[in-house]
């Protein structure tokens, strides 16, 4: 499994790395977004929606558990936005009935942490930090992709100023 990291000093770039993934997305993506309240888990789904051009605007799903966004151009692909916060720890994605929709789509999970693993076999963990002290912001990127795609993943972002880790 590939992990990469990049800091994002400005909330510009933790959205700037939204829409840049979203080009290497299929169908089918499943991304499981793990960090603290205020950490930018919305600002990056912003960022994806934009890439992926979908039917906006992309907000908190604080009342409802899943939101689908529709891609503006007949090609796109449809943003699925789940928000787990509220769900038991043990739910799988599965149990969310969206089987045929997220095969179709890419989807974005949002955690509070640690409780993505049994999700999906591919996915792309994406965790948001804040640093206590400095307040300085950090992406880490798990790649769960075949070698390829994560490569391909990866490639995305290091050209934004990421690095291995
Ligand atoms: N990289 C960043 N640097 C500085 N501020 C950020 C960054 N990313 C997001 N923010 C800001 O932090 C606040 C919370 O972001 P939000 O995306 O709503 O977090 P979450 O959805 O994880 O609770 C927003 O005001 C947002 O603009
Ligand atoms: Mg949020």
């Amino acid at each position: 499994m590939r992990t990469v990291r990049i800091l994002l000093p400005r909330a510009q770039d933790t959205h700037s790395l939204g829409v840049a993934l979203a080009r290497s997305l299929h169908p089918g993506d499943v991304l499981v977004l793990s960090g603290d309240l205020g950490a930018g888990k919305t600002t990056f789904t912003q960022g994806l929606g934009e890439g992926l051009g979908v039917r906006g605007p992309v907000t908190s799903p604080t009342f409802v558990i899943a939101r689908t966004y529709p891609p503006r151009l007949p090609a796109g692909l449809a943003l699925i936005h789940v928000d787990a916060y509220r769900l038991a720890g043990a739910l799988e994605l599965d149990d969310l009935d969206l089987d045929a929709e997220v095969a179709q789509s890419v989807t974005v999970v949002e955690w509070g942490s640690g409780l993505a693993d049994r999700l999906s076999e591919e996915r792309l963990g994406v965790t948001l930090t804040v640093d206590a002290a400095t307040e300085a912001r950090t992406a880490v990127l798990s790649l769960h992709l075949d070698p390829a795609r994560a490569d391909e993943v990866a490639a995305t972002v290091l050209a934004l100023g990421g690095e291995p880790c």
